[in-house]
């Protein structure tokens, strides 16, 4: 028999990055290969995002494209995976016009029966969804796919081997699902609630990782620092990582503000190998707004947290979320979210327009409440027009440092690509071999978000050091 290939197409955040590749693991341990291609694959799965309806139909939409490598000789096949899949179950199978396979993210470990099962089967096979608190299935099974949406609530992917992607930077997922309930948040549904995996097993996986000579890892969850496994919480853990030999660069997303502690701050602050960036998503800048999304903070919270980590590392690069037009947002809490973006001063912003998820509790706020598309659109393209020029004001002033750059990959336009230790991207001259290795840079120019720089002479580099 021929080595069968898998084509995975990944949506999302990055805990969707993490899980693709532990689906390679999966898939490899039972003699799987990764295809590069759908072309050249014999299973074509795409791991989906149903964060917001945007991303959603996009996906739909290359479902759609992707069913042309169905079936054939070699009898392909196509399944979705992932967040969207949990969500819409059986009805995408139906929506879609025809796929295998829909399987929500507790099911991977049984991916390889799974698709030996529909290899030999034609009969239509469909198991209900077990979904606790999951939004009211409105599955019709009519179509001969097979659905794996039966949340695990032990399911933690242990002692699967990921297959990765980076040399460089790893993924390292602690933590499944999330015990909050932001009203206007999927995640809950998809993901079911949190699951912290042990700590031994995460330390083991990073040394591992530290031997094959990857220098820096992200741990992934969706409340990261709400962490916690017998007497590991998270700044412990965040400690015991940075202090793998070998490992020169910790980070982390996301962290939520209630669980943003004193003691987390002073392991940021005094382990030299947790990068001095802080992804802290705020949601909002007023506190009606952020008592109807049910965050749990209040806008002077966080930034006495804010106060606390720059007090601490005064560089700190900090970036966050925003959504704008949650149901109810009056132009004045609007205001507020640019006032509080002009005090802070993020580094960078991921800003996002509400998008009504069914089965969220925010969809039974008042309806003559929500706010209007065009409205909340142009409420996004001002936060972002403020934030690029924060961003820019913020960059402009850095060009002429030197910082240590992670060399990551070759840049799309030529020249190498790499990150500083707060996370910006700098792009420069140097020979492919550097790849996997820091080396020091002078940031020569911004375009705004991004830099461009030239790599310091030897003599430099001892005056910097
Ligand atoms: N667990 C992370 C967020 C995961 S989702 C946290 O709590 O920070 C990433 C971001 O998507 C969120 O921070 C939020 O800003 C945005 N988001 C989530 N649901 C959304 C929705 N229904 N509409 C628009 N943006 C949304
Ligand atoms: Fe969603 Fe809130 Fe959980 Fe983040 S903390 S995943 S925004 S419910
Ligand atoms: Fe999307 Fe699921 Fe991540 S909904 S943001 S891929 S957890």
């Amino acid at each position: 028999m021929t080595t069968k290939r898998a084509y995975i197409e990944t949506y999302g955040c990055q805990m969707n990055i993490s899980d693709t590749e532990l689906m390679h693991g999966i898939l490899g341990e039972h003699g799987y290969a990764s295809a590069e291609t759908p072309e050249e694959a014999d299973v074509i799965l795409v791991n989906t995002c149903a964060i917001r309806d945007h991303a959603e139909q996009r996906v739909i939409g290359r479902i759609g494209q992707l069913q042309q490598y169905r079936g054939g000789e070699r009898n392909v096949l196509v399944g979705v995976t992932g967040c969207m899949a949990q969500r819409m179950g059986s009805d995408l199978l139906d929506r879609s016009g025809g796929v295998d396979l829909v399987m929500g993210p507790d099911g991977y470990r049984k991916l390889p029966e799974t698709l030996r099962s529909l290899w030999k089967e034609d009969e239509p096979k469909v198991e209900a969804p077990v979904a606790p608190a999951a939004p009211p299935a409105r599955s019709s099974g009519l179509s001969g796919g097979l659905t794996v949406l039966d949340f695990d609530p032990l399911e933690n992917y242990e002692g699967v081997r990921a297959r990765r992607t980076s040399a460089v930077s790893a993924w390292v997922p602690i933590q499944r699902g999330c015990n909050h309930r932001c009203t206007y948040c999927i995640v809950p549904y998809v993901r079911g609630g949190e699951k912290n995996r042990d700590a031994r097993e995460v330390l083991d996986e990073v040394r591992a990782l530290a031997e094959d000579g990857i220098p820096e890892v992200t741990l992934l969850g969706q409340t990261v620092n709400s962490y916690v496994a017998g007497d590991w919480d998270f700044p412990r853990l965040l400690r015991a990582v940075a202090r793998v030999d070998g490992i020169r660069r910790v980070r982390f997303t996301s962290p939520h503000p209630n669980d943003f502690s004193r003691e987390l701050v002073e392991v940021m602050a005094t382990e030299p190998h947790v990068c001095d960036q802080l992804h802290l998503p705020v949601q909002s800048g007023h506190d009606r707004t952020l008592k109807r999304m049910l965050r749990r903070y209040t806008v002077d919270a966080f930034h006495e947290k804010v106060a606390w980590v720059r007090e601490a590392i005064p560089h700190i690069a900090l970036s966050t979320d925003i959504i704008v037009g949650f149901p109810g947002e009056t132009d004045e809490e609007y205001e507020a979210t640019l006032d509080l973006m002009r005090e802070v001063r993020f580094d960078d912003a991921f800003l996002y327009k509400y998008s009504l998820r069914d089965g969220t509790p925010a969809t039974r706020l008042p309806e003559d409440q929500f706010v209007p598309g065009e409205v909340a659109q142009a409420r996004l393209e001002r936060l972002i027009e403020l934030h690029r020029e924060i961003q820019k004001e913020i960059n402009v002033a850095q060009v002429g440092k030197v910082e240590e750059v992670l060399v990551e990959r070759p840049a799309r336009r030529g020249g190498l690509q790499g990150r500083t230790d707060g996370n910006k991207v700098v792009v420069f001259e140097g020979p492919a071999s550097l790849i996997g290795g820091f080396e020091r840079v002078r940031l020569t120019s911004t375009t705004g978000a991004t830099f461009a720089g030239e790599r310091c002479s030897i003599d430099e580099v001892a005056r910097v050091a």
